[in-house]
């Protein structure tokens, strides 16, 4: 195998962990809020705990996604052969990485106690995932190999 076609598959198997990570990250803040559909899973515990404690593996997803988007860009940039892709779906790839990386400066802000305009900075971040969701899949459905 060259080293361009090991890249390559390397920058396909983060792009799908990627996938697996954003769903996880989605899923998790409803899962953990204190619903009637939480407490029947038994995923809050006997008395609930705090909610920012709780959002810990969420916090933790979020990181992964932005370092797992740059190692999936660093492997498809060094594989080369942008010249043959999809010009519109690179452009959505940098816009995801970008929004990627805005989730992680209104989730930190998030993640404080004290977080002044938390219902703004909800919607931000409920909107940044709208965003992210739909430019990865915009540069999945132009540039994956074999979609
Ligand atoms: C790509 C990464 C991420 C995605 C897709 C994502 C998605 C979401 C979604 C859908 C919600 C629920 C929003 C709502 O209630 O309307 C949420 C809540 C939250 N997220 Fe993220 N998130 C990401 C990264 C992060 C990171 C990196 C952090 C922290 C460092 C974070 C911290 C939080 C917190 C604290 C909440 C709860 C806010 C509240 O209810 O007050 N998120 N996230």
């Amino acid at each position: 195998m060259t080293e361009a076609s090991a890249l390559i598959y390397l920058s396909v198997a983060s792009a799908w962990l990627v996938w697996v990570l954003i769903a996880a990250a989605i899923v998790t803040p409803y899962l953990f809020r204190p619903t009637r559909f939480a407490h029947a899973l038994g995923l809050l515990g006997e008395r609930g705990g705090a909610m920012l404690a709780r959002m810990r593996p969420h916090m933790w997803l979020g990181y992964g996604i932005a370092c797992v988007i740059v190692m999936h860009a660093l492997d498809a940039m060094r594989a080369g052969g942008f010249s043959q892709l999809d010009r519109t779906g690179i452009w959505l790839a940098a816009a995801a990485l970008v929004l990627s990386l805005c989730q992680l400066v209104i989730g930190a802000a998030l993640a404080q106690k004290r977080c002044a305009r938390r219902p703004l900075l909800r919607r931000a971040h409920f909107w940044t995932m709208i965003g992210l969701v739909l430019t990865a899949l915009g540069h999945t459905v132009l540039n994956a190999p074999g979609l």
